[in-house]
This record gives structure tokens, sequence and C-alpha cells, in this order.
């Protein structure tokens, strides 16, 4: 599966390919927003302008499905790396780093070290589905009359 490498938080997070990235961060408790987004978002219709993240990799512009409509407009002013979380589907692994706008301490040496360690290119794996459970001779039988009537 994907991983999702949150280079200001130091986490590398598995997600399902298609998973939207701000769903995904929020989930893990990553903060998305500074204080403005904190204070008030817009839920993730691409309204408010708040839940920015650039891609730290240039493969990774291809790991996220392309623009929408919202972000060429919205993104007009902002660098060519930044995407809006909300609006980005996950296709396979990919570095971000949240709050792109607030400075990350200690740039140089966080940029390096997450560069250096391999993302899996993903999808790699899918979990495996659950295990048909066996039918026991009620359900056989429900599923027959079923089928009669
Ligand atoms: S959550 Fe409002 S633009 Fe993304």
């Amino acid at each position: 599966m994907p991983v999702i490498r949150f280079v200001r938080e130091g986490r590398d997070v598995e997600c399902y390919p298609g998973e939207n990235l701000r769903e995904v961060a929020l989930r893990e408790g990553i903060e998305l927003y500074g204080l403005k987004g904190q204070l008030g978002n817009c839920g993730g219709c691409g309204q408010c302008i708040t839940c920015f993240v650039s891609v730290m990799d240039e493969a990774g512009q291809e790991a996220l499905t392309a623009r929408t409509p919202v972000e060429d407009s919205k993104l007009r002013r902002r660098p060519e790396d930044w995407r809006l979380a909300c609006q980005a589907l996950v296709e396979t692994s990919v570095m971000v780093l949240t709050r792109p706008q607030v400075r990350l301490p200690d740039a140089d040496n966080r940029l390096k070290a997450a560069r250096q360690a391999p993302l899996p290119t993903g999808p790699v794996a899918w979990p495996a589905p659950p295990e048909a459970e066996e039918l026991t001779e009620e359900d056989k039988e429900a599923a027959t009359t079923d089928d009669e009537g």
C-alpha cells in the first residue's frame, strides 16, 4: 500500500490507494492546519485554502491525482509543488510537508533524512481478505429457502 511520509511530523503512514490525503492525515492525528484552519475550515470542500501541503519529491507529483480545477484556481499564486490536501488522492507513495507556509526547524537535516530512507513505490500489498466463514447447516437451509421463495 502507499506510504505517506509526513516530513514535519517525522511519520510514515500507510493508506489505501485512492484515499484522500486530508482524511488520512486527520485520521492519523497529523496537524494539517495552521491557526486559521484550526479556528475554521471548510471540512474538505476546497474553499478555505488552509490545508496546504508541499510535495517534497519530484516523483511525488505523480503520486497524487492531478490538480483539480479548484486547486488551479485557489493555488494560482502559490508554489507549483503545493497542493490542497482535501483535493488530492494518494495513488502511490509520496513525501509531503504539512503547513509549508510555516518554517520547518532544522529543515536541511530533516529533509535530507527524509529523502535518504527509501519510500516503497506502492501499492505493494493489499490486506488479506477475511476468511470465508463456514456456513452452518441452518444458514445453508435458510439460503435454500430464500432461493425457492
Ligand atoms: S479543507 Fe478547506 S480547502 Fe481543504
